[in-house]
């Protein structure tokens, strides 16, 4: 078996000033379980920590065992740290009204009198809405500065790249958007008679949103501020999954943290009478295990066995992170 070169808890000790923490990876392989681990961590090292939820399939709640639905909410049995399940609903809804509003500014401003609904509805109605408004609230939240670390439990479909992907797509949109804001504000000025200027309320407002993204956008992409990790089983197609992931993550810039295995059987654990089918499973994450050490080599940051429990309640949470921070060697 080869080792760890660089472990999880070697890799934020060489990362003090990292803020900003993700997780990605296949449905099912363990995100929720090793965010949740790893925000515990967190907080016993005296960091306030937020571990938050973009996921529209809600899990916090039950990884914690407690109600973290709605709002940051400090966790019962954990010092430092606060946990939130973002609502969904709540934040479209929210999306919705500031959109509402800026477009009836908008026909406003232009004496256009139609009716703002119709306007709102096409807005709304495309399938990368909730996605982006998702992603507004965790900017939001990065950008509020309230803890010292954030882990986020990202969505497996919607995948993180493409929310990043989505933030330079935004600043090239404000960008004509202002262009053509500008050029119909000059035109405007010419033709009135009156010389008066006039504020505009969406200029501004394309200005302060262009600038959150570009903060954003810089910090995400700042190594010393972000890791995402890649979870794997040692199984082929999670690995096909996050092979896919770096390499896009690469392509854009994003900080790649490392990989972390999970799941993987423990055959110091199974004695003697071993029955032919878990020997089988053996020989197949062994494989597999080749696999990743060619494919991810120095970036395997931790490997955690599979539980003979789920990984739920803070007991068990905190059984996974001594797994996923334990010292290699
Ligand atoms: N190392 C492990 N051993 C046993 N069960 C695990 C382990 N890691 C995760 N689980 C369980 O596997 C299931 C999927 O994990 P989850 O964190 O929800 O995955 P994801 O968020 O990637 O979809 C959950 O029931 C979780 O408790
Ligand atoms: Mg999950």
């Amino acid at each position: 078996m080869r080792e760890i070169t660089t472990s999880m808890a070697q890799f934020f000790r060489e990362h003090l000033a990292l803020k900003y923490v993700f997780f990605g990876g296949k449905g099912g392989v363990g995100k929720t379980a090793l965010a949740g681990a790893t925000a515990i961590w967190f907080a016993g090292q005296g960091k306030r920590t937020l571990l938050a939820s973009t996921n529209p399939v809600h899990s916090l709640s039950g990884l914690l065992e407690q109600s973290v639905f709605g709002a940051p909410t400090p966790v019962k049995g954990v010092d430092l740290l606060s946990a939130y399940e973002i609502d969904t609903r709540e934040t479209i809804e929210r999306s919705k009204k500031e959109i509402r509003e800026k477009i009836q500014w908008f026909l406003k401003f232009a004496d256009i009198s139609t009716k703002a609904e119709d306007f709102v509805e096409s807005a709304t109605m495309n399938p990368a809405f909730e996605e982006s408004a998702m992603f507004e609230n965790m900017v939001d939240l990065m950008l509020k500065d309230e803890y010292d670390v954030y882990v986020f439990d990202t969505a497996p479909t919607a995948n993180a790249r493409r929310l990043l992907g989505m933030s330079k797509v935004y600043s090239l949109w404000v960008d004509k958007m202002l262009k053509s804001r500008e050029e119909a504000r000059t035109l405007r000025e010419m033709l009135s008679f009156t010389k008066k200027k006039e504020e505009d309320p969406l200029l501004a407002y394309l200005l302060q949103f262009r600038q959150r993204m570009g903060q954003a956008r810089e910090r995400l992409t700042n190594a010393e501020k972000t890791a995402f990790f890649f979870v794997t089983l040692p199984e082929a197609l999670p690995i096909a999954v996050i092979t896919r992931f770096i390499g896009w993550f690469h392509e854009f810039g994003i900080p790649v943290g490392g990989v972390v295995v999970n799941m993987l059987l423990d055959r110091q654990a199974l004695g003697e009478k071993v029955p032919d089918f878990v020997r089988n499973r053996i020989q197949m994450q062994d494989e597999h295990m080749k696999t990743i050490w060619e494919k991810f080599d120095r970036s395997v940051r931790a490997i955690v066995p599979l539980f003979d429990q789920e990984v739920r309640g803070i007991e068990m949470l905190r059984q996974a992170g001594k797994a996923l921070f334990a010292e290699s060697g």
